[in-house]
């Protein structure tokens, strides 16, 4: 490991408490990387490429593609953000780590992607609790190139920096649609559901789980439903939802959230795994394996 991290406290959040990093813009210190770092991109990347293959959809591939990343080695931020400025007017920021939320909306806004400047030790490849460069880079990044997308990104740093102002409920429905949709989302194809999520591509056991299992929900994409339902932080998603498109997502969450955080403050969350009677159900789960004690 190149060097530790600076940590400087616990935030209480919706997820309970989770780590703050200082809020500074680093720069990518990319030569101190040891060949271990470079080591655990190396097989990350090249078991990810792989198990994505028909699962992941084309967008997130052809997209990853351009930014020519390799297994070779870590990719230098500017490398990338040559390829992305040039395409969405996005740019990568190197960061210590989870943000403080409103710092993180007004990057978003702004079209800044905070990527965390570490990567996982060797013994954290198939989990690690937060964010690190390879589910950033990896999972976050490629999807920054679909205009569409990108425009969502940036929509939602907004929608955050607004619902921020009004109060934290309106921040708990607002993080749950990101969760829901950049983290966990699948995607309808003409040949199948795929994955798009972040959370789910920079993971191997959560990408065959997410599309294959029988245990998981997955239901359509309806925005009040998702701004209610209830998530898991530390197993594989109950339910995942499924939008037709970037469009469709982008249209949908168009409209000012006022009202609907209004609607939403007098109704019950729904647990993580529920089925409600109007869901559009493409797989009702078994719920095989799920996790008895409280969701998110
Ligand atoms: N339309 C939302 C609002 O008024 C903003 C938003 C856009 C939020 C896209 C999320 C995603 O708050
Ligand atoms: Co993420």
């Amino acid at each position: 490991m190149s060097s530790e991290p600076r940590r400087v406290e616990n935030q209480l959040t919706d997820k309970g408490y989770v780590p703050v990093y200082t809020t500074a813009v680093v720069d990518q210190p990319w030569d101190s990387y040891t060949p271990e770092d470079h080591a655990t991109w190396a097989t990350l990347f090249r078991r990810q490429r792989e198990v994505l293959k028909g699962r992941a959809c084309n967008e997130f591939i052809e997209n990853q593609t351009r930014f020519r990343m390799t297994p070779d080695q870590i990719p230098r931020f500017e490398e990338l953000n040559a390829v992305l400025d040039k395409a969405t007017g996005w740019q990568l920021i190197g960061v210590e780590g989870l943000l403080p939320e409103l710092t993180f909306f007004e990057h978003l806004a702004n079209r800044r992607f905070p990527v965390t400047w570490w990567i996982r030790r060797p013994d954290q490849i198939d989990y690690i609790a937060e964010p690190d460069m390879f589910h950033d880079l990896f999972g976050h990044v490629p999807l920054l190139l679909n205009p569409v997308f990108a425009d969502y990104m940036a929509a939602y740093g907004r929608g955050g920096v607004k619902a921020h102002g009004i109060s934290a409920e309106a921040l708990v429905n607002l993080t749950r649609l990101y969760w829901y949709t950049v983290e966990f989302g699948l995607i309808r194809q003409d040949d199948g559901l795929r994955i798009y999520g972040s959370g789910i591509v920079s993971s191997k056991g959560e990408s065959i789980h997410c599309l294959e299992s029988a245990s998981p929900n997955r239901i359509g994409f309806d925005l009040k439903r998702i701004m209610r339902t209830r998530y898991r932080i530390d197993t594989f998603q109950k339910t995942y939802f499924v939008i037709d498109s970037f469009e469709q997502l982008m249209d949908a969450t168009r409209p000012d959230f006022v009202p609907i955080y209004a609607e939403l403050a007098s109704k019950e969350s729904l647990p993580a795994g529920s089925v409600q009677d109007d869901d559009k159900v493409y797989q009702r789960g078994s719920g095989e394996g799920w996790a008895t004690d409280a969701d998110a």
